[in-house]
Order: C-alpha cells, then structure tokens, then sequence
C-alpha cells in the first residue's frame, strides 16, 4: 500500500512528509494510525520494560507494543518472554494485572492456561475437543525477538530488523552514559508513579521531548518560581536565546533525538553550586555534605538529574533520572508513564534525594506539556491548515552541523529532531510500498 486517501484524494507517503513540514493527517488520520501501528510499531524496536521490574523468577509486567496488549514474563529458569496477552482461544486478555509474579496465567473467560513460558497447559473439560485437538498448538503467541540492552528489554515483530545493538546506533553512547551514573552500572526502574493520558496524537509527546523551543514559554511558571526560590541560573530562559546557551540538540538517526544540557554543568556538584536545593530538601543535602565531605559534590550530582533527554524512537523517552513510555491508545489519545529510578553503588540517602528530585517534572512541568498536546490536537481538526512546521533552523547557514556518523547537531531550539525522525517514520511507513 503506498497511498491512502486524505481528503478524498490518494496521496503518497513522501506528499506528507517533506523536508521542513509535515501533513496534519500524520496527527489526525485513523487510516495513518492504524498503518503506523503496524508499520513503525510493527518493524523496528519497542521498548517494553526494564529488567529490574522483573528481576526475580517468575516476575511478570504487562504493556503494549503499539496497540498489541502484551504479557513480559521471566520463567523460572531466568530467560525473558514477550507473549501477546491475547487468549488464542476467543482472545481475551489473559493476564489483567499491571505486574506481580505467577507460573501460569489462567484466562478468566473459560479459564485456558498457559505456563509463563506461553505454552498452554490446561484445557477445561478437554474431552470436548476432537481427537485432533492437541494443546501444543495453542501457546500464547509471542514477540519472535526480544533483546535486553543492558536492562532495557525491547522486542520487535520483525524478523529481519537489524540487531538491537545496531538499531540503538549513536544512541546507545549516550544510553551508556546515563547507566553509567549508577556507580556499579545498576539502575533499578521503580514505579510508574505518574501515568497520565491526553487527547492527542503519540508523536506530539516524541516531537516535544526533543523540543528546546517550548520550554523558555510552555514552562514559563515553573521555571519563573524555580529562580524566585533561587534554584536556577538565568539559564537564558529569560530575555536572552537559548540558543546563545551552551545546550544543543542532535538528531542520532534511526529516528533517536538528544538534547544535552551538559555543558550547563560542566563539573561534577555544579548543580548544587550554582544552584538551591527546593525547601524542605536542604536536610537531605546538609545531610549527604556532613556524611561524605568532600566525596559529596560526586554524590550530589548523582542525585540531580542526568541534564540529558534522549529519545530512542518510537517510544523511550530519557528525560533527566526518569524513563518516560509512550503508548498510543488511538489517533488521538496517548498514555505517558512516567517511571523513577534508583541507582545501585551509592549510600540511601543518595537515592533518597533522587527520588525526590524525580517528583518535580512529572507533578508541575508535564501538565504545561499535555495543554500543549491537546491544544495542538484541536488545531489539527482546522482542515485547511494542512501543515505542521519544523523548519525551525532548516535553510539557515551554519546553524547546523553533520559529523561523520551523520549526526546532525544545531543550536537547542532549531526543530532538525523532527526533520531527522520523520525520515525514520517515512523509511517504516514505506515497507508496504510496492
Ligand atoms: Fe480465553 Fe476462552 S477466551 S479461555
Ligand atoms: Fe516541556
């Protein structure tokens, strides 16, 4: 299929996504969702959990992979599955915990039951059944390959998919770089203690996390009461570009986008010196200063969050300390879970102000976000206006550059994210062409 009617016409993939813009049904079209669901969730990598969520034998976590509601298990003898949670008797769910740990899985319709493995393993008043009935053809379904990068399990529909070290390409560095804060490289996902939905499209939450534009005047509040409690820098939020800042994005490839705030930072505690810990959690840096002397700017620093968002595409998102899961629900509505980390190798306190610190963005900076994502969606119902920019920094000399991987980097407010992503998107989109 390389077209699909819009406004009655047929069109191509590559009408509706051109260099600097893309078409609003990208957002809007329920034919288009329906093809991305198996096209771009279909063909590349999702990611699906995070293997301290199922540390132990037995443990379990279900999700999605796009739409495809899924059971992740860890059998008893420690390896990962990825089964559909689809009975393969008349396909109701079979798992409707969020996650615990279990052998089996007993569906509650006529009670089939499969074994964490997948394979079915009892059948009510199985005499009902022909002599030709035989269980073992009626295991769960399951995702063909699942792969784990250093705890981050994802899986893919696709059997010919490049490996998933290959698929995280200039990503995986920067992957790499954020274990790599936890001491003894253990990071430890802990809750999914924010988890909100929105009436709009999933692209608009992986376009915005790689956004530098919005945050000087979508979090305008925040960061005004931020600097009136005397926690941050003029950080050229205010009066002056962000873009005369240090901070820059990057496009990764392979649909992978990367904010840094780093050089914000450059040493380790900077934070803490140019900075004031929120009232009510100085007693928590007294404490961790009185502790471990001149070990505490290190400790500290562990605590703040990372200074980087990395979007691994389609739907991980890094954002400081936290993991952030998109799942599209439909065209135009989109669950967000935000997850909070620990990190291993370092004293409690450590993580203690860790956790705190992950309390911010979720509770006051994400409903800024999610106004934006439902305004936006209303916007794209205007049929006549066919366009959404991102152009921002494209045809603008030297505003950008490309190193040898093809890594395009540029000032932190340009949109070349989502000029880099979409081509991504076209590439998956395109797999049903002739
Ligand atoms: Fe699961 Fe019938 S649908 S047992
Ligand atoms: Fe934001």
């Amino acid at each position: 299929m390389s077209a699909f009617a819009t406004n009655g016409s047929r069109r191509r993939w590559e009408d509706l996504v051109r260099v600097d813009r893309v078409h609003r049904s990208l957002y809007v079209d329920e034919e288009i969702f329906a093809a991305e669901m198996r096209l771009v969730f279909g063909h590349t990598w999702i990611y699906l959990a995070h293997e301290s969520q199922l540390s132990e034998p037995n443990g379990f976590l279900t999700g999605h992979l796009g739409r495809r509601p899924i059971l992740v298990t860890r059998d008893g003898e420690g390896r990962l599955h990825a089964l559909f949670n689809r009975c393969t008797h008349r396909a109701a769910t079979v798992c409707r915990e969020e996650s615990g740990r279990a052998r089996s899985f007993q569906c509650p319709y006529h009670g089939w039951t499969f074994r964490n493995t997948g394979e079915l393993v009892g059948v009510p008043w199985p005499d009902g059944y022909g002599p030709d009935f035989r269980r073992e053809d009626f295991g769960l379904g399951r995702v063909p390959r699942v792969e784990s990068y250093r705890g981050f399990v994802f899986g893919t529909l696709d059997e010919a998919a490049p490996s998933l070290t290959e698929h995280l390409g200039a990503a995986r560095p920067l992957l790499d770089y954020w274990i790599d804060r936890a001491p003894d490289g253990d990071v430890r996902v802990r809750s999914a203690a924010h988890r909100m939905v929105y009436r709009g499209n999933w692209k608009l939450a992986y376009d915005n996390a790689g956004d530098g534009y919005h945050p000087a005047f979508s979090h305008r509040s925040l960061l005004k009461m931020a600097a009136r409690l005397g926690e941050t820098r003029d950080m050229a939020y205010f009066g002056r570009s962000p873009d005369q800042g240090p901070m820059y994005v990057q496009y990764l490839g392979n649909g992978h986008t990367f904010i840094d705030q780093r050089p914000n930072y450059a040493a380790a505690g900077d934070f803490w010196r140019n900075q004031r810990v929120q009232p009510g959690r100085e007693g928590l840096e007294r404490l961790i200063r009185d502790r471990h002397g001149a070990d505490a700017d290190r400790l500290l620093d562990l605590a703040v969050g990372s200074q980087i968002n990395l979007n691994i595409f389609p739907n991980l998102l890094i954002i400081g300390n936290q993991v952030q899961v998109i799942e599209p629900l439909a065209v135009d509505r989109t669950q967000l879970t935000w997850h909070a980390t620990a990190i291993g190798g370092v004293p409690d306190e450590v993580n203690v102000l860790r956790m705190r610190t992950q309390e911010d963005f979720p509770a006051f900076g994400e409903p800024d976000d999610q106004a934006n994502f439902e305004e936006a969606q209303r916007g794209l119902s205007v049929p006549e206006m066919e366009w959404v920019l991102m152009n921002r920094g494209h045809g603008v000399p030297d505003r950008q550059k490309v190193d040898a991987d093809g890594v395009v980097t540029g000032p932190v407010t340009d949109e070349l994210h989502m000029r880099g992503y979409f081509q991504e998107w076209l590439r998956l989109m395109r797999l049903e062409d002739p």
